[in-house]
């Protein structure tokens, strides 16, 4: 694997695959790669003759209470892991590299009204800083497919619409919630989690799996849904950012007439938020 620092580096080399028609294949991360990561990855090496993964702790997509600066850093072994499952680049730019002219000046990628909701709500300005740097890497990047993670499913809707409203060239696919034993979605932010905690947070996959069930079985009242899953959250000793029944396209949430269904939940625990989801298609 070929490690690039610059831009224009990763750029002169992937321009000869392209000359060659060779398809890229790209998945952009914050590092510290566990198995969710990985499978992205291998996702992208089967439909692509050249695999791309980047790693930037994109500092505009923090808030500032938040953990940009703890956040878990650990590029030998995310090389080692990259480099063991047939990457081919990886792209690991410095906050010069990325954001010559500060950020305060950055030129930014807005996506309305889908940003302004659940993860948008209590983290303001986080989406514009994910749409920013995904467009950013695009461009330096220029894949003919980008892969995404279903955990991250606002993120993945957001991006989605950026994409198609601006036109932009490239595929966008979605990889399946990869998981702990006990149903966890993996998370490099699980780290934060205390050892107390950790048995305890898989109640944010139990609520969302009840709903699901309920709506299945026909439950329509989506608001008393929302709450009973709130309050065995607070139940566990967990405050509840949002729990939430939304159409899965636009993100707003759902009426009883949605076919397309997602359940949303964010929980904070001591020193972690945690999100997770599920969807369904209504009969
Ligand atoms: P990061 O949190 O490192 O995640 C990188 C990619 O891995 C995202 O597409 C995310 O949805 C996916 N991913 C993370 N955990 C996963 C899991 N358990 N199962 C499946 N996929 C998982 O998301 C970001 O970085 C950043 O916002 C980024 C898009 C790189 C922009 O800075």
């Amino acid at each position: 694997m070929q490690v690039f620092h610059t831009i224009s580096g990763l750029r002169n080399s992937l321009s000869g695959h392209r000359i060659q028609g060779k398809t890229i294949g790209f998945v952009p991360t914050m590092g510290n790669l566990h198995d969710g990561h990985l499978a992205l990855i291998k996702q992208a090496r089967q439909s692509n003759d050249i695999v791309v993964c980047s790693i930037f702790v994109n500092a505009l997509q923090f808030g500032l209470n938040e953990d940009w600066d703890k956040y878990p850093r650990t590029y030998d072994s995310d090389c080692e892991k990259l480099h063991s499952i047939g990457c081919d680049y990886l792209f690991f730019p410095d906050d010069k590299e990325m954001y010559p002219n500060g950020l305060d000046t950055q030129s930014r990628v807005i996506c309305p009204t889908m940003t302004d909701v659940l993860c948008g709500a209590s983290r303001p300005g986080h989406f514009e800083g994910v749409t920013t740097v995904v467009s950013k890497l695009f461009n330096i990047v220029q894949p003919d497919e980008a892969i995404f993670g279903i955990k991250d499913y606002q993120q993945l809707a957001v991006i989605r619409r950026m994409a198609e409203d601006l036109c932009m060239p490239v595929k966008i696919s979605s990889a399946p919630i990869h998981r702990e034993t006990d149903g966890l979605a993996m998370s490099s932010r699980n780290s934060y989690i205390t050892p107390e905690e950790r048995p305890k947070v898989t109640v944010l996959k139990q609520v969302l799996e009840h709903i699901a069930l309920q709506i299945d079985a026909g439950g329509q009242d989506f608001a008393t849904l929302e709450s009973e899953a709130k309050a065995v959250i607070k139940n566990q000793g967990f405050k509840a950012d949002y729990v939430t029944i939304s159409n899965s396209k636009t993100l707003q949430s759902a009426t009883i007439d949605d076919l397309e269904i997602t359940v949303l939940g964010a929980i904070f625990t001591q020193s972690a938020r945690l999100i997770d989801n599920i969807s369904l298609r209504k009969k």
